[in-house]
């Protein structure tokens, strides 16, 4: 695994953009594993004024989004097809066609799960999965103690991580107990995967992630088994990782 540490979350997000960058750059038909959330935000942003400037080309690229909410529509603005809209897709020249993520609408859950997983393996896998990691281990909505073996499945959202997305929902709307997710499984089979954590709130569970037991209480834990993990973090996120003498570079 390699580590990279910046000095603050704009740092973390420029290295992060290098590196979708850099694949998109040497391959630019390649897939790419997008995630939402608040640390990716500042990777995307980059990636825009890259592209703003003629640096960069998404006409090729291919993506597939971890997850969904179950029951939102692209066009409510806390779906992460909107997410996506408005922090990526809409400001560069990827085509619509080319974007992928589970329909929180779908009538039949396990239908387009497999649909899903079908969409991947169609693609031919994904190259780089970008991944942020939720304060209690979760990687897409794999919530702890769920069996690493998934693929897409309807998952049900902890207590804690529903307290931790309300913050996109207005005051007292109701907020979805269930979305579509990516697995474990799926998310281990992507050829490279890029982790990136900002926050001194994020700082404890980075370092059970890549120091401690690999256990589904922990679902990022899993990613110490993958060949091809590069972790990019800020100074706060990556002090407790740091601590146990962890590898890093600048
Ligand atoms: P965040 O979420 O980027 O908003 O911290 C990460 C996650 O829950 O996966």
């Amino acid at each position: 695994m390699r580590i990279y540490e910046a000095a603050d979350y704009q740092g973390m997000s420029r290295r992060a953009a290098n590196i979708l960058s850099a694949h998109v750059i040497l391959k630019p038909g390649c897939v790419l594993g997008l995630a939402t959330g608040r640390t990716p935000v500042g990777a995307y942003r980059q990636l825009i004024e890259w592209y703003k400037k003629g640096d960069l080309s998404f006409s090729e690229t291919r993506t597939v989004n971890l997850d969904e909410y179950r029951g939102l529509g692209p066009e409510s603005p806390q779906s992460y097809r909107f997410f996506m809209q408005e922090h990526l897709f809409g400001h560069i020249d990827v085509r619509p066609e080319n974007t992928y993520i589970p329909d929180g609408l779908a009538p039949d859950p396990d239908a387009e799960c497999r649909r899903y997983n079908e969409v991947i393996r169609s693609l031919g896998g994904i190259d780089l999965q970008l991944l942020g990691i939720g304060r209690n281990g979760h990687i897409g909505f794999n919530e702890p103690g769920r069996a690493f073996e998934l693929e897409t499945h309807l998952a049900t959202l902890s207590e804690s991580t529903r307290a931790a997305n309300a913050r996109s929902f207005p005051a007292g709307a109701d907020m979805p107990r269930q979305a579509f997710t990516m697995g474990i499984k799926s998310i281990m089979q992507a050829r490279r995967i890029l982790v990136a954590v900002s926050g001194a709130d994020k700082a404890e569970i980075v370092r059970r992630a890549f120091t401690g037991p690999v256990v589904p209480g922990v679902p990022c834990s899993i990613l110490q088994l993958h060949p091809d993990v590069t972790l990019v973090g800020d100074r706060a996120a990556l002090a407790a990782l740091r601590e146990t003498g962890a590898r890093i570079c600048g």
